[in-house]
């Protein structure tokens, strides 16, 4: 069984914009990152962009890219390698991130940073992510963390966060900071244009109805940049905007009857629509 784990540059979104601030300190972030040991912590809502940021420093910056979802981890060495049972024999076997830290330039992505499901999951990496990069694990001996290697986290923080634990103080204070929130409504009607090949005027049109449900007074919805390039795929292949976002929106029923309603799209029958007529599936 081969488990070459490649760790590989990424390819670069051509259509990925970021404020002007934000491109700035990713840049002095880089220079950083050459001389001295460098986290970041990105965070924001569902969708605004910041694994595509961290997938984009990569790219740009011509750096392997390795990411890891912390939030399913549930003991601290579960990122680095399990112990298998082969002809009766138990030996352990290194899993992909002790490989990624040895690797030179490499960007580490820890997604979900702030919800691993055992509070004790983090442990290991509180190590390496301080002054000294190093970590001892009996298995693996010494684990020290190659040069120019940038940890970057990101965590999901908007309202429906609110509550669930957030980062360990000790943890957060080894990373600077990148805040990041959806695109201006020009700059998403220029994403879907480019990313879906819809028209102007309807991405205007769904960049227009989304931000009126993200500023919703009565119930106001996170719609992220991703819900919006689905609705712009579907509007792009001849799906009415209505019908897009009926589609897209993972909300309920009479919710959505309800958006319609401010939207001031005719409501017609959501059900009848989606039971209406059955045809074969051939
Ligand atoms: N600023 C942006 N410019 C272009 N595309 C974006 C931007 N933000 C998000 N997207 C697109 O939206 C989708 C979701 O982004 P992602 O980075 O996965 O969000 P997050 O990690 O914050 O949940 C991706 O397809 C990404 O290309
Ligand atoms: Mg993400």
């Amino acid at each position: 069984m081969s488990t070459e784990n490649k760790i590989l540059v990424p390819e670069a979104d051509p259509f990925f914009y970021v404020s002007r601030e934000t491109r700035n300190i990713i840049d002095k972030i880089r220079l950083i990152s050459e001389k001295k040991p460098v986290n970041v912590l990105v965070t924001g809502r569902q969708g605004c962009g910041k694994s595509s940021l961290v997938r984009q420093y990569a790219a740009v910056y011509n750096r392997p890219l390795a990411s890891f979802q912390i939030g399913i981890l549930s003991e601290p060495g579960q990122l680095f390698g399990e112990y298998t049972l082969r002809e009766g024999e138990t030996s352990y076997k290194p899993f992909l991130f002790p490989e990624a830290i040895r690797t030179d330039g490499c960007v580490i992505h820890l997604e979900e940073i702030n919800r691993p499901e055992h509070p004790k999951a983090l442990n290991m990496l509180f190590s390496l992510l301080a002054e000294d990069r190093q970590v001892w694990m009996d298995e693996l001996g010494l684990l020290q963390v190659a040069k120019s290697v940038v940890f970057f986290a990101t965590m999901n923080e908007g309202e429906e966060y609110v509550g669930t634990e957030m980062l360990d103080p000790a943890l957060r204070d080894r990373f600077y900071t990148i805040l990041m929130d959806y695109i201006p409504a020009e700059v998403e009607v220029e994403v879907l244009v480019k990313k879906t090949g819809v028209d102007k005027e309807k991405a205007e049109e769904i960049v227009d109805l989304i931000n009126k449900l993200r500023g919703n007074s009565q119930t106001p919805m996170d719609v992220s940049t991703r819900t919006t390039l689905m609705i712009g795929e579907l509007v792009a292949v001849g799906v009415s905007i209505r019908d897009a976002i009926i589609y897209s929106l993972q909300t309920d029923r009479d919710h959505l009857e309800s958006i319609l309603l401010t939207m001031h799209m005719e409501r017609k029958d959501i059900d009848a629509e989606l039971a209406s007529e059955f045809v074969l599936f051939r």
